[in-house]
């Protein structure tokens, strides 16, 4: 049986990937898209989605703009990260024919009081913690909150322990945490502890390419930018892929596994958008987060290239070789030291 869900996002290279997927799965009936500022300006993002849908043949899938801002502190783009236009500099020609309808609240709203809906959130949690405010009788009917965010043993990637997403809007992060406190629900965090273990690789890349030259092509073409970006932060060859894997977490509980833990975020000051996860029990509060640690790349990658190119996992025979699950193998295998120390030590 499919599940509905609205794919709440700021596209983005790795939203856009992870909408692809998330379109191409049969599990899955994308209800719409909701756009939230993050990576890009909530114009833009709507923009890239509409790019995204239109490549994907899916342009019968609503799009609607939410949050220009983040709850209370200035907003703060990631176009370093991502390309002046969001989408790694690929300047994909526009897809006229949007119109601004409902808000991305409205929206949210509507189709959660219409019948079971799950929300996949891959930027900051501005529209969910929006929702919250405006309607919390629709938050409390969402059936699921998957979100991209945060970091628990992993280090952050905006400061030393925070990750963008919840770095960028954290008033949004932490009202959200804490309405899934006060319901008595947990939030699944997809951070950087699991997704920094997807890279996608040249040779991943190549891979693809071989297989479906089209679909291969498009990736290449949008992720070029993301590439560079991550050879000269990270010194990695390949990129993370952080958004696809809770689209593909969502449909495929064996991906990821984690801990149940009391989670916080942390509004301002030195940790401004930390994820402080109680793994010890010492507030001995009920658990609001189900925080993933573990993942398994290789049965990412599969179901990843399988659910993209239309193609049976069977037929992938070479990704294998291509994909080591652990240790520290180099850098075509995705799995690098992460520091220059690292490097020379
Ligand atoms: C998150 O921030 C964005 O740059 C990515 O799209 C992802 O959602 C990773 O920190
Ligand atoms: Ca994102």
């Amino acid at each position: 049986m499919k599940r509905k869900v609205i794919i709440d996002c700021d596209p983005g290279i790795d939203d856009s990937l992870a909408l692809m997927l998330a379109l191409s799965m049969e599990e899955l009936e994308v209800a719409g898209i909701t756009v939230v500022c993050g990576n890009s300006p909530v114009e833009m993002g709507v923009s890239n989605a509409r790019k995204i849908l239109s490549f994907m043949g899916r342009l019968d899938v609503p799009v609607f703009a939410g949050a220009e801002t983040p709850l209370k502190r200035e907003y703060v783009n990631a176009l370093d990260t991502h390309g002046s236009d969001g989408l790694g500099e690929s300047f994909l020609p526009e897809i006229p024919g949007w119109e601004r309808t409902l808000s991305a609240t409205g929206f949210m709203a509507e189709t959660i009081k219409a019948g079971p809906c799950s929300v996949i959130a891959l930027g900051p949690l501005t529209n969910l913690a929006v929702l919250y405010r405006e309607d919390p009788l629709a938050f409390s009917r969402i059936e699921e909150i998957v979100s991209m965010g945060g970091c628990f043993r992993s280090h952050g990637n905006c400061s030393p322990v925070a990750e963008y997403n919840y770095w960028a809007d954290p008033d949004g992060a932490a009202l959200v945490y804490e309405a899934m406190e006060n319901l008595g629900k947990t939030i699944s965090m997809v951070g950087l502890d699991v997704t920094r273990k997807i890279v996608l690789t040249p040779d991943l890349l190549e891979y693809m390419k071989r297989l479906d030259p089209h679909m291969g092509e498009f990736v290449a073409k949008i992720t070029k930018f993301y590439f560079d970006f991550h050879w000269q932060q990270e010194h990695l060859i390949g990129c993370v892929i952080n958004d696809p894997l809770a689209v593909a977490y969502f449909a495929d509980r064996s991906l990821c596994s984690g801990i149940m833990a009391y989670t916080q975020v942390e509004r301002s000051g030195l940790s401004m958008g930390q994820t402080v996860v109680d793994s010890m029990g010492f507030y001995r509060k009920p658990a609001n987060a189900l925080v993933l640690t573990e993942t398994h790349p290789l049965a990412f990658f599969r179901l990843f290239f399988s659910r993209l190119l239309g193609i049976g996992e069977p037929h992938l025979e070479l990704l294998p070789a291509l994909i080591k699950e652990e240790g520290k193998c180099g850098a075509f295998l995705g799995c690098l030291p992460t520091t220059w120390q690292e490097v020379e030590a």
